[in-house]
C-alpha cells in the first residue's frame, strides 16, 4: 500500500504517495522529473545517484522514498541560482573535470558537500571526500584540481 510522504527537494515543498520499497533515487528521477540524479549500480558502489540528505551526501540507489519523509533533498538541479552555476560546477568545467558527465552531479554535490564544511582542504581531504564517488573518464586529478581550485 502506498504511503503518503512530505519533503523538500530544492526548497520545492513535495507531497506524495509512494510505494514502500521506492528508491529515493527513483522518487527523484521517475516521479518529480529531475534527471540530474543518475542511476549506476543501484547497489550503493558508484555515487552516481548521491544527493544530500539534509545537508549530507547519500547515495539515494539505498534509501527508501519513505525514508525521505520528512527530509530536505539537494539534487545537483539545486545548485544553479538566477546568478548562474555554482563555484564548483564552474570549476568542474574549467578544468576539464567533466568528460562523459555521468558521474558529475555526484562528484559535485559530494565536493561542494566538502567545501562547505572544509573551504581549504589538502588533496588528501579532497581525495577522501570524493572517494565513494567514481569516475570512469577523467582520471581524477581534474576533478582534484577544480575542487582545489574553489
Ligand atoms: S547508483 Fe547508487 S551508488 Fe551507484
Ligand atoms: S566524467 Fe565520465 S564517469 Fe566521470
Amino acid at each position: 500500500m502506498k504511503k503518503l510522504i512530505q519533503l523538500t527537494v530544492n526548497d520545492r515543498e513535495v507531497e506524495i504517495a509512494v510505494e514502500p520499497n521506492m528508491t529515493l533515487t527513483d522518487l527523484i528521477r521517475y516521479e518529480i522529473g529531475l534527471t540530474g540524479t543518475k542511476k549506476g549500480c543501484e547497489t550503493g558502489d558508484c555515487g552516481a545517484c548521491t544527493v544530500l540528505l539534509n545537508g549530507l551526501p547519500v547515495n539515494s540507489c539505498l534509501v527508501l522514498a519513505v525514508q525521505a519523509n520528512g527530509c530536505t533533498v539537494e539534487t545537483i538541479e539545486g545548485l544553479e541560482t538566477e546568478d548562474g552555476l555554482h563555484p564548483v560546477q564552474d570549476a568542474f568545467v574549467e578544468h576539464g573535470a567533466i568528460q562523459c558527465g555521468f558521474c558529475s552531479p555526484g562528484m559535485i554535490l559530494s565536493a561542494k558537500h566538502l567545501l562547505d564544511k572544509n573551504p581549504n582542504p589538502d588533496e588528501s581531504e579532497i581525495r577522501a571526500g570524493i572517494a565513494g564517488n567514481l569516475c570512469r573518464c577523467t582520471g581524477y586529478q581534474k576533478i582534484i584540481d577544480a575542487i582545489k581550485s574553489v
